[in-house]
């Protein structure tokens, strides 16, 4: 990839897109509309609370990575977004029970005045939803264009400069990529025959790329990730990235891995269960919408691990996943961790971990660094799978052929040395033996 040599500047408005106005999404509008007025901080936020060191130890230069990179302001950004149900973004809020009353009633009208345009919405991909704001059921190609003239619209009449969307919907059922997905002229022939190949996801994806409007997904989702829409993306010159959140129990399960893999220490066994009573879990609690999350989850141990290079630490390791739906708990989702564990002469070790933890919460702060970086490669002239942002998701993109990496802390370094790199400053390799000549 070429090393951008001018970024063009952030100006104007920059329109953020989520399909899907639920939980997240609206815990992530609610949180930048509170930051923005100085009543809460963006915790979590790795480009609003996060530095950046350049060059040498020695050189004391470490700013913050928001006056490093010329990223958009929180006061440029401008929320818009689809749902399949008729929630303004107050209203759902509200149900979906994350940000506290007294936070939302200080930016009710603001929140209230975001209104969810008509989803896109083919039920078979989510069994447990029955929208009744949705668009009407054309074909797939149609339905594609009426969401490009969503965008066109949205970005008109709120006198944005530029859009980036990223996926806030429902996780869809299980698909697997089908020759309808390998190229884009055959993904355009099957959206004019409504392939059934074709997710709701897939046509979201479709239209913002062919508007122009770089995509992230945070669900496990086919959506953006086959190779006709890393083609079209590559053609039209869009950053693309995903996919599915990397939030509770995946985000601790990729620090703790590498930790015990870094000491050589042998896992046998790793049960991860979860409670969970949002409307993501209800989804969740269909075998169909379940599969695509277990997929998801399930690969991040494998890539960290690697039992195939130590068949004796990791050769026989036992990992399962389950999600249960509980209602009573709402958002407040807890996960479990047994992880079974051996180290010196192969002597048996338990760890358990209880994360009680608030799902939208953690996702919130991605939905805004997704966006805030995916604008900024737009305007660097990067294009495709952006693996840099990785650092982001559960099961990250990459290119054909290429093992994605899991490792948080390699992601990071990763994340970091790219930006650098789109600054024209050295990589930090942390080699240092510069301070002992
Ligand atoms: N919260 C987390 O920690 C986390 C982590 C990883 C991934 N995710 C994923 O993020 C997504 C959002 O999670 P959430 O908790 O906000 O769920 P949610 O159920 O509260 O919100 C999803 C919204 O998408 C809407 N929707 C479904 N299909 C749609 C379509 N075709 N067009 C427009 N809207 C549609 C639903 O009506 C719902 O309002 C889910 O796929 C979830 O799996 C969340």
């Amino acid at each position: 990839m070429k090393q951008p040599t001018t970024i063009e500047s952030p100006q104007g408005k920059l329109g953020v897109l989520l399909p899907g106005l639920g939980a997240v999404a609206t815990t992530t509008i609610a949180g930048v509309m509170l930051v923005r007025r100085g009543l809460a901080k963006p915790f979590g936020s790795l480009t609003q609370c996060g530095t950046i060191r350049l060059g040498k130890r020695t050189d004391g230069r470490v700013p913050r990575i928001r006056d490093f990179l010329p990223l958009c302001e929180l006061g440029q950004l401008d929320f818009g977004g689809w749902d399949i149900f008729p929630d303004n973004a107050f209203e759902s809020a509200r149900k979906a029970e994350v940000v506290g009353q007294g936070h939302l009633d200080a930016v009710r009208e603001e929140l209230a005045a975001i209104g969810p345009m008509a989803g896109a919405f083919y039920p078979e991909y989510v069994k447990r939803l029955s929208g009744t704001h949705t668009k009407p059921l054309v074909s797939k190609a149609e339905m594609v264009e009426a969401l490009r003239a969503d965008i066109r619209g949205f970005v008109a009449a709120h006198g944005c400069a530029r859009a980036v969307a990223i996926w806030c919907g429902s996780t869809e059922v299980f698909i697997m990529p089908s020759e309808v997905h390998q190229s884009v002229a055959a993904f355009e022939r099957g959206l004019a025959r409504s392939d059934p190949g074709i997710s709701n996801s897939q046509l979201y994806a479709w239209a913002c790329i062919k508007e122009g409007v770089p995509f992230g997904n945070g669900a496990p989702n086919l959506t953006v990730d086959f190779p006709a829409a890393w083609e079209l993306a590559r053609e039209r010159g869009v950053p693309i990235a995903g996919k599915d959140f990397k939030t509770g129990q995946t985000l601790m399960k990729t620090i703790i891995a590498p930790g015990l893999k870094a000491r050589m220490l042998g896992v046998s066994g790793w049960f991860s269960t979860n409670i969970l009573g949002n409307r993501d879990g209800e989804v969740l609690d269909d075998p169909e919408s379940f599969r695509s999350k277990e997929v998801s989850k399930l690969g991040v141990l494998e890539y960290i691990l690697q039992p195939q290079v130590y068949a004796d630490l990791y050769g026989r390791l036992y990992h399962k996943v389950r999600i249960e739906y509980y209602p009573p708990r709402g958002d407040a989702k807890e996960g479990w961790d047994n992880i079974d564990l051996f180290g010196w002469l192969g002597y048996p070790m338990q760890m358990k971990i209880d994360f009680l933890c608030r799902d939208s919460i953690l996702a919130a702060p991605i939905v805004l660094d997704l966006a805030l970086l995916l604008d900024l490669a737009r305007r660097a002239g990067l294009a495709g799978i952006q693996e840099w942002l990785s650092f982001y998701f559960k099961s990250p993109m990459t290119a054909p052929g290429l093992y994605p990496e899991h490792d948080l802390f390699i992601q990071l370094m990763k994340l970091k040395n790219t930006m650098r790199w789109l600054r024209g400053e050295t990589s930090i390799t942390h080699l240092g033996h510069e301070y002992y000549d």
